[in-house]
C-alpha cells in the first residue's frame, strides 16, 4: 500500500506510523504535517531514514499541495489524523467576561485560537476530501481508501451511573468547539461517500493514551507532573468518566478497518468495558508511582465539561475481531514507564511555550 498519513507527527499519527512500518515494512508512507505546537518530529526520529518513509511539512488546507502528494506518490490510502485535538485549547480564550480581543490572543498563543479548530478540523478535512476525489475519480476509486479518524466526543455527554453507552446509531450532539468541528468533519466525510462514492470509513474513538502524547491531556500531564513532584490538577469533583484506549490498540483497530471494513461504514473503538472516573484513574496512577492522594489538587471545572463518555465497540468486535489486548493497569504501567524512560522528550516540551499555556490554563483556577 501507499499511504498518506496526515498529522503523523502528532501523538496517535506517529504511533500509527511506527506500528504500520513495523507490521507492513514493504508499504510506503508519506507523512503530511504542518507541525503545530504538538507536532513533533522527534517522535519519528528512529524511522526518519527508512527509505519507505517520507515527511512533507505542509498544511492539509493546501489543495494544490495535497493533490501533488497524491499524484506524485501514487497514494492509494489516506489515513487522516491531522487536527487540533485538545478541548481546553478550543475553549481557552473565552471566559465569563467574554471573548478576549483577537490581537491579544494571537500574541499569547498563535496556536490556540478556537477558530483554528474549525479551520484545521473541518475545512482541512473538506480540502482533503476534494483532493482525493480529484486525484482518484479518473480511476473510479479502484483500490482506494479514505479513512477518517474521529472522536466519541461528537456524541455529547452521557449521565453518570447509567448503563447507556455510545454506539454507531447514537445521535450527534457535540458540545465543545473541538467536538463540533470534528462532528462537522465526520458529516463531510459521509457526504463525500454518498455524493461522489469516495470509498470512506470512519472510526470514532475514545480517549487515547500512551507514548508521545503531548502533556496537555490528562494522563501525560499527570504522569509528568508526578515525575516532577508537582500536583495533578483535577477539574471539578473529578467524577467525570472517560473510556481509556491504549494507543497501540487504536492503531491495530485502524489496521483492521483498512483490511476488513465495509466501505461507507463507521466503527466505534474503545478500550474499557466498565466506567472509570478521573479520580479512580489518577488514584491508580498514584498507586503505580508510589505517591499519595496529597498530590491531587482540585481546581475550577472546565466550562461545559462532558460528564461521561462510554463506548460500545461491539460492532468492531463482531465485524473486525477488534478487542484491546491488555487491561487498564497493565497499560498504565507501560505508559508510566515510557514517560520515566523518555524524560528528555517531555522535559523539552515542558520547558518551551508549554509553560505559558500551563500558566494561563491552571494559574488562576
Ligand atoms: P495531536 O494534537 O497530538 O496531533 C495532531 C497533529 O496534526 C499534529 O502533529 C499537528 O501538527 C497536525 N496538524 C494539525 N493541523 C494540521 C493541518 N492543518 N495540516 C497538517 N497537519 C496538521 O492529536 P492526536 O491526539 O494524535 O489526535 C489525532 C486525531 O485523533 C485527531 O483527529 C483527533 O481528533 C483524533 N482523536 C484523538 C483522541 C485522543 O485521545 N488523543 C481521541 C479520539 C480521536
Ligand atoms: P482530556 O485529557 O483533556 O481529554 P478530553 O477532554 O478530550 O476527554 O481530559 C480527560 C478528562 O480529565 C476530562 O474529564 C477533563 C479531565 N482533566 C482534569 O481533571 N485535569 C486536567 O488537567 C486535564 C487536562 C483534564
Amino acid at each position: 500500500m501507499k499511504l498518506l498519513i496526515t498529522g503523523g507527527a502528532g501523538f496517535i499519527g506517529s504511533n500509527f506510523i511506527h506500528y504500520w512500518l513495523k507490521n507492513h515494512p514493504d508499504d510506503k508512507i508519506v507523512n503530511l504535517d504542518k507541525l503545530t505546537y504538538c507536532g513533533n518530529l522527534e517522535n519519528l526520529q528512529s524511522i526518519e531514514k527508512n527509505p519507505n518513509y517520507k515527511f512533507v511539512k505542509g498544511d492539509i488546507c493546501d489543495l494544490n499541495l495535497v493533490g501533488a502528494i497524491l499524484q506524485e506518490n501514487k497514494i492509494d490510502t489516506i489515513v487522516h489524523f491531522a487536527a487540533q485535538s485538545h478541548v481546553d485549547q478550543s475553549i481557552l480564550n473565552i471566559d465569563k467576561e467574554g471573548r478576549e480581543s483577537n490581537e491579544t490572543i494571537q500574541k499569547l498563543f498563535e496556536h490556540s485560537l478556537p477558530y483554528d479548530f474549525v479551520l484545521n478540523n473541518t475545512w482541512g478535512t473538506h480540502v482533503l476530501l476534494e483532493a482525493a476525489v480529484k486525484a482518484w475519480r479518473g480511476e473510479e476509486f479502484r483500490n482506494k481508501k479514505f479513512h477518517h479518524i474521529s472522536t466519541d466526543e461528537v456524541f455529547g455527554a452521557l449521565p453518570l451511573d447509567d448503563a447507556g453507552k455510545f454506539s454507531e446509531s447514537t445521535k450527534y450532539d457535540p458540545r465543545s468547539p473541538y467536538s463540533a468541528s470534528k462532528a462537522a468533519s465526520d458529516h463531510l466525510v459521509s457526504a463525500y461517500y454518498t455524493t461522489y462514492g469516495l470509498p470512506v470509513t470512519i472510526t470514532n474513538t475514545s480517549n487515547n493514551y500512551g507514548p508521545y502524547q503531548y502533556p496537555e491531556k490528562l494522563l501525560p500531564l499527570a504522569i509528568t507532573n508526578l515525575l516532577e513532584n508537582k500536583k495533578v490538577p483535577i477539574y471539578g469533583d473529578g467524577k467525570y468518566v472517560r473510556d481509556w484506549l491504549y494507543v497501540e490498540d487504536h492503531c491495530r483497530a485502524i489496521e483492521l478497518v483498512l483490511e476488513k471494513a465495509k466501505i461507507g461504514e463507521t466503527y466505534l473503538i474503545g478500550g474499557l468495558t466498565e466506567d472509570v472516573n478521573n479520580l479512580e484513574l489518577i488514584n491508580r496512577v498514584l498507586a503505580i508511582m508510589g505517591k499519595s492522594e496529597e498530590m491531587l489538587e482540585y481546581v475550577k471545572d472546565r466550562p461545559g465539561h462532558d460528564r461521561r463518555y462510554a463506548v460500545d465497540w461491539t460492532k468492531a468486535k463482531n465485524e473486525l475481531d477488534y478487542k484491546p489486548l491488555y487491561d487498564l493497569d497493565t497499560y498504565l504501567e507501560k505508559t508510566i514507564n515510557w514517560y520515566k524512560e523518555n524524560e528528555s522528550w517531555w522535559k523539552r516540551i515542558k520547558s518551551g511555550d508549554y509553560l505559558k499555556y500551563y500558566k494561563k490554563q491552571y494559574e488562576k483556577r
